[in-house]
């Protein structure tokens, strides 16, 4: 699956940056081409010697040798890849890519590179688990990079927990599934739904909920990654996937995204509804704001329609509709009934009762339940990892 591919590996500073010569042994005898992009600071954790004599190739750390006086073109390597794998990737450099600072010939490269882009973040227990690193590992998953996910264990600080770079066995298998997997959906169209909807009560209040919209954004990217051209319906979130093969349509209300949905659905060869929509709706939100005046206030609210019911109704039998059920009780029973009463294909169950499962995180623990009510079981994965596992079971199904 590797051999002909070429594979650009950046490394920065991370004591996991010894695992990177295995790395590159195990590319090269799966027959792929290696050329090494690191950081200055990399240097001190594993040495441009031993890289380029693995890789047999030159190794790139600054945009200019001083020596020959030669130019090392970030661009020439970014267009050269097939895929740029950075491991181990530190939260300095990776806080730099998600805000596009290019103070050296790796990040300058990773901005200019055209391939698919796969990063490994590698740390310790508390910076994996600090805010801004999540935030920055999302922010890096939306604009279109794969997440290869570190896991726990013991760490170079002594401490043990998440922050260890995936093996180098595991990373070959990553790779080759990516390229195994390519253009599989091309041709297909794929409309999914995503994020929260708000529903306004006056011009500056709203009923919403938590979903931050990362489970469809990495559904809509491991279906353009397939080939597929995908129409992304979503309410307000903090990121958007972005993918040439992605059209992003903004909505606010579920009636908006009823109305958009209903309308795109006809095209669509699978639906994936995985908005959080509101199940109701002020019935008269307030042109002014309202005023605080009595100790308790009432707001009357009305049921929305439910998009994925409408959908069912309509859908016709070469399309694919699937639903998702977020649960707190009784899980699999509700789940089989919204099966059932919405005509879907498939239902996607998450329970908020597994840890690291459902809003706000990058993970998520999924059973995909068919019209069989076959229950299919996840382990807790990244949601990448997740959209993954759906579009292969998806995949046995299309026509
Ligand atoms: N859904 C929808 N339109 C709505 C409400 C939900 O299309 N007005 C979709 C969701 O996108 C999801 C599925 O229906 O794919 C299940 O949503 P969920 O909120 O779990 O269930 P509900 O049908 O709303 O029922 P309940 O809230 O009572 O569990």
């Amino acid at each position: 699956m590797l051999k002909g591919k070429k594979i650009l590996i950046g490394i920065t500073a991370g004591i996991a940056a010894y695992k990177i010569p295995f790395l590159i042994r195990l590319l090269i005898k799966e027959g792929a081409e290696v050329k090494v992009v690191m950081t200055a600071e990399a240097c001190n954790f594993v040495t441009p010697l031993t890289l380029s004599a693995l890789s047999q190739n030159p190794v790139s750390i600054e945009p200019f040798s001083p020596a020959d006086g030669s130019w090392h073109s970030h661009i020439e390597l970014g267009s050269w890849a097939d895929a740029f794998v950075i491991a181990p990737l530190t939260a300095n450099t990776m806080a730099k890519m998600a805000t596009g600072i290019t103070d050296n010939l790796l990040l300058a490269t990773y901005l200019a590179a055209r391939c698919p882009v796969f990063y490994a973040p590698s740390m310790d227990v508390d910076m994996y688990h600090h805010k801004t690193t999540q935030l920055n590992i999302s922010a890096l998953q939306s604009h279109g990079n794969i997440l290869i996910a570190p896991h726990a264990g013991e760490l170079a600080s002594g401490l043990t927990g998440m922050g260890r770079l995936e093996e180098p066995q595991k990373i070959v298998e990553i790779l080759q599934n990516y390229f195994s997997k390519q253009l599989s959906l091309s041709g297909k169209y794929i409309l999914i739904s995503s994020g929260p909807t708000i529903e306004p009560i006056d011009p500056v209040r709203y009923i919403s909920n938590y979903s931050s919209g990362r489970m469809g954004n990495a559904l809509a990217l491991e279906a353009a990654s397939r080939g597929a051209y995908v129409t992304f319906v979503s309410g307000p979130v903090n990121e958007y996937p972005s993918h040439p093969s992605i059209k992003i349509v903004k909505v606010n209300s579920a009636a908006e995204m009823y109305a958009s949905c209903t309308e795109l659905f006809a095209k669509a060869d699978v639906c994936i509804m995985a908005a959080a929509v509101a199940d109701y709706t002020p019935q008269n939100p307030e042109a002014e704001k309202i005023k605080k005046k009595e100790d308790s206030f009432h707001i009357n609210l009305v049921k929305t329609k439910d998009i994925l019911s409408e959908l069912g109704k309509t859908k016709n039998n070469k399309q694919l509709l699937i639903g998702f059920a977020l649960e707190t009780n009784n899980e699999i029973n509700n789940a089989i009934a919204k099966l059932h009463t919405k005509n879907l294909d498939f239902i996607v169950l998450n329970s908020l009762k597994d840890e690291g499962s459902g809003f706000g995180f990058v993970t998520n623990k999924i059973s995909i339940i068919g019209k069989d009510q076959k229950i299919n079981n996840f382990e807790l994965k990244t949601k990448t990892e997740v959209a993954a596992d759906l579009f292969d079971f998806i995949q046995k199904e299309i026509v």
